[in-house]
This record gives C-alpha cells, sequence and structure tokens, in this order.
C-alpha cells in the first residue's frame, strides 16, 4: 500500500480543490428549483469516475435523479467492494444562520478541527465522505495496488428518501454483484476514537392535518366555544408522551428489541461526556426516555419527534383568530424489528382515536425504511477494524448510529449483501445545519484508511 499512501500524500492539494468544487454545486435534491445543479454533480461524479480509473461510467436516468455507476473489474477471483454514497445534499436554509454562503466553500479552524474544516453543505454528508472512495480509488489505480474489484453505484435522492434506488437495484441485480457494500455516510466517535456504525435506526414519517371549524374565526366570537385546531393539535402531540418520555401508541413498543444487561454495559464502554455534550448544545440537562443513558436513547431506543409544525396567524403584531387548520410533522425513528409501514399503521390509528368530537383529522404516510444492524464478526467488519488500527493507531469502536439511510435494508433484502459502514464524519460537523463542515483530518484520514478495507478484505478472502 506504500505507492497508494504516497500517491495520497503528494495529492492532497488536488484531493481538495476536486471536492471544493464539487461542493460548489447546489445539488439540493428537495428543491426542484435545483434540478439542473443535481444532474451536474451526477455528471461531475460521473467524470471524476472516469478520471479515476473506473471503466463502463454510466449515468443511469431514473424517474427523479440519476444514479452514478462506475466499476473496475480486475480479475474475477478477486472479491468486489460495491461502494454506495450520494451526490445530494440538504436543502441549506435558514442561510441567513451560516457564517459563509452553503455553496462558497472556505476552510477554518475550529476547536475540533485544528488542521481545519471545509464548510459548505455536503461537506460531510455526503460529498466529502464519498469522494474519499473516488480518491482513495483513484490512488489505488494509479499505484497498481487496487486489491479488490471495485463498482461504484452513487444516488442523488438520498436525502429525500431514495425514491427511486430500490427499483433500480432490483432492476441491477447483475450489474451490482459484490461482496461487501462499503458506505461512509455515517460518523465516528471523535478524531482520537474512531468507530464502525453497526447499525442505523429505520423510519416512520408522517404528516398530520387537525381541521376544525369550515373556516378561519374570530376569536373573540367564536373562541371557547368551538375546538382551536392549535390547541388539539398541540394536546394531542403532547399526550403522545408519558412522563417517563415512554411513547403512548398502544404496540409501538411491542417488537423493540431489549438488548440484555450485558449488551448495554458493552455500548457503555463506547467514551461519553455528558458535560461535553450538553456545552455543545447550550442545554444545561440532556432530555430523554426514563432508564436509558443518552447514548442507548440516540440508538437503541425508538424515538417520536415532531419536525415541524404550523397552523394560524405567524406574521407580525397580532391577529386575533382561530384557524381552520394545524399541521405538522412528526418522524418516528426505529430500531430492530419494528415494520415501519406497522408503526405507521398503529400511528394513524392511535392518532385519529384520540382526536376529540369537533375535530378531523387526517394523518398523510411520508416515506420512510428498515433499521438495520450489521455483524462485527465478519470478514469484512475485520477488515475495515484493522484498517482504522492501520492508520488511527487503534481499533474502532463498534457503535449504532441513530441516523437512517434506508437503502441499506434494501441492500440486503435485495441483493443478500450486508454493508459496513465506515464513517468519518462528528457528530459537531452540523450535517442538515447551517455551517456544516467536515474536517480535513477527517477527509484524509478516510482516504488514507480505505484502501486498507480493501487489502485486508482481499487478503481475508484468499484464506
Ligand atoms: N447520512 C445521513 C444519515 C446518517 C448521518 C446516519 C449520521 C448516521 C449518522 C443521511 O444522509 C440522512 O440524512 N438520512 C436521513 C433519512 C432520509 C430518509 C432522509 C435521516 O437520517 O434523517
Ligand atoms: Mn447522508
Ligand atoms: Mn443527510
Amino acid at each position: 500500500m506504500q505507492n497508494t499512501q504516497n500517491y495520497i500524500q503528494n495529492n492532497k492539494e488536488k484531493f481538495l480543490n476536486e471536492l471544493i468544487d464539487l461542493l460548489r454545486i447546489p445539488s439540493i435534491s428537495a428543491d426542484p428549483a435545483y434540478a439542473t445543479n443535481v444532474h451536474d454533480a451526477a455528471q461531475s461524479v460521473a467524470d471524476h469516475l472516469t478520471s479515476a480509473g473506473a471503466d463502463n461510467v454510466t449515468i443511469y436516468q431514473t424517474k427523479g435523479y440519476p444514479i452514478v455507476y462506475g466499476e473496475k473489474m480486475i480479475d474475477p477471483s478477486l472479491p468486489t467492494v460495491l461502494v454506495y454514497g450520494h451526490y445530494d445534499v440538504q436543502p441549506a436554509d435558514p442561510l441567513e444562520l451560516w457564517d459563509s454562503p452553503a455553496f462558497e466553500p472556505v476552510i477554518k479552524t475550529t476547536a475540533i478541527h485544528p488542521e481545519g474544516a471545509i464548510f459548505a453543505r455536503g461537506a460531510c454528508d455526503d460529498k466529502g465522505q464519498m469522494f474519499m472512495h473516488v480518491k482513495a480509488f483513484e490512488a489505488m489505480v494509479k499505484s497498481g495496488e487496487l486489491t479488490c474489484n471495485a463498482k461504484f453505484m452513487i444516488e442523488g435522492e438520498e436525502e429525500v428518501g431514495s425514491v427511486h434506488l430500490g427499483t433500480f437495484i432490483k432492476e441491477y441485480k447483475e450489474l451490482l454483484k459484490a461482496d461487501i457494500i462499503l458506505v461512509s455516510d455515517t460518523g465516528m466517535l471523535a478524531n482520537d476514537t474512531p468507530s464502525i456504525t453497526t447499525g442505523l435506526r429505520g423510519l416512520s414519517y408522517v404528516e398530520v392535518e387537525v381541521t376544525g371549524p369550515n373556516r378561519d374565526l374570530h376569536s373573540g366570537l367564536y373562541g371557547g366555544c368551538v375546538a382551536n385546531p392549535i390547541n388539539i393539535l398541540a394536546k394531542m402531540i403532547a399526550s403522545l408522551h408519558d412522563e417517563n418520555n415512554h411513547i403512548t401508541i398502544p404496540g409501538f413498543y411491542d417488537k423493540v428489541e431489549e438488548l440484555t444487561r450485558a449488551e448495554r454495559d458493552e455500548m457503555a464502554k463506547a467514551p461519553f461526556s455528558h458535560d461535553a455534550y450538553c456545552k455543545a448544545l447550550d442545554i444545561n440537562n440532556v432530555y430523554g426516555e426514563a432508564s436509558y443513558s443518552t447514548m442507548e436513547r440516540g440508538s437503541i431506543r425508538p424515538t417520536l419527534d415532531v419536525n415541524g409544525i404550523w397552523g394560524g396567524y405567524t406574521g407580525e403584531g397580532a391577529k386575533t383568530v382561530i384557524a381552520s387548520k394545524a399541521y405538522a410533522k412528526i418522524s418516528m425513528r426505529l430500531v430492530p424489528h419494528q415494520v415501519p409501514d406497522e408503526i405507521t399503521e398503529l400511528f394513524k390509528t392511535h392518532f385519529e382515536s384520540i382526536a376529540p368530537e369537533g375535530t378531523k383529522v387526517v394523518v398523510t404516510p411520508h416515506h420512510g425504511g428498515d433499521p438495520v444492524v450489521t455483524p462485527v464478526d465478519s470478514i469484512a467488519y475485520q477488515a475495515a477494524s484493522k484498517a482504522y488500527e492501520t492508520t488511527f493507531g487503534k481499533p474502532a469502536i463498534p457503535v449504532r448510529s441513530g441516523g437512517s439511510i434506508p437503502i441499506v435494508a434494501l441492500f440486503e433484502k435485495v441483493l443478500g449483501l450486508k454493508t459496513v459502514m465506515m464513517g468519518f464524519g462528528l457528530d459537531s460537523d452540523a450535517i442538515h445545519s447551517p455551517n456544516e463542515h467536515y474536517g480535513l483530518f477527517n477527509y484524509y484520514k478516510g482516504i488514507e484508511t480505505i484502501p486498507y478495507f480493501y487489502k485486508n478484505f482481499a487478503e481475508a478472502n484468499r484464506k
């Protein structure tokens, strides 16, 4: 791997400048106004794959945004690594909260990133992390040290629920044949505490609409006499958690897997500072489900959160009005064995049942996704763990994450493939938030670590 590592060291500036150019493209998949940019990002990824040395680079059109594919099949007797990532990004708003424009990348140092970090939407999620794979691949190809066959599948709809990727992988099973899927779209504990993500939560996302009277009313003439949809919605939402912050939807926990004391003790070994956690978020305490630690609340326990709530008058000054309608968007993060469609159904039945007389409730399901846990005793996990040991000087800790990448469960169902999640982001990198950034340390460390995965994985498969 020496030539590969030398190539990386000699091309650090080029690797950084190329990422910066990719980050300039506002490939926001959620907003149709950016459609051209999303397509431009796909083209750019395809061009980068080609110049890195990939063959058969193809932009597969879908009914939504395209999927970029590329491969390098060097020897049918070698194992094949399929890299998945996404080139689309979250919307950048609220724009006024960015210290510098979201699509004009700048490098600044922070307390956590003394070597500097790239500030831009998508820097960490996921352009920066996806691009590490393209650059690691380039380094291996150009130095003649690619040890596995490699395939790339980079999509442009992850942030809107990977709408067309499911159909794509069903249709292209043969093309996507591989031994393992490799993803960098998660995080690690800290720059001196590498970790491998061994679980993701699933997701059930719903929108609710509460209707009271057929029109907005004078809050003096009608106040006290009719159900105010905003009051009612607030009450209904509040009732979804009890005094222990358990979710009150009947059946919600039925399939939740309770971890053993031993498993929970193992989890508790991962370093966690309550004070640093609070300080970083400017809160005087954490909040959550009774009898579980913060780490557990954010990974092995299911949750229900309102993501947005609106209705009535929210403009300047005061308007005395009872709104006809109130709305909320609610996400439920799910843990192994919970089934998104079932949870959505349980929510709908319960939410409709608690609507008081004088109101109408409509629950509309949005996208969902299955939770995943990945094995730690597999060849692939061991190959990854050894790779971290080489570049960080210590083994990675297995950690289950709270986030969701719904397609990972489908990879297993449709392609029969396990995924290794080598995430290099930090929770403090502000993904989906203003001032998203990605440490230069993390970017380069990722590029350095990935080739060792290929090497270890090839060696382990030979045995
Ligand atoms: N990369 C994230 C998911 C993630 C981040 C997992 C950090 C673990 C650690 C991904 O792009 C994402 O944002 N997923 C969405 C779900 C999707 C259906 C919109 C999420 O988790 O909210
Ligand atoms: Mn992502
Ligand atoms: Mn994301």
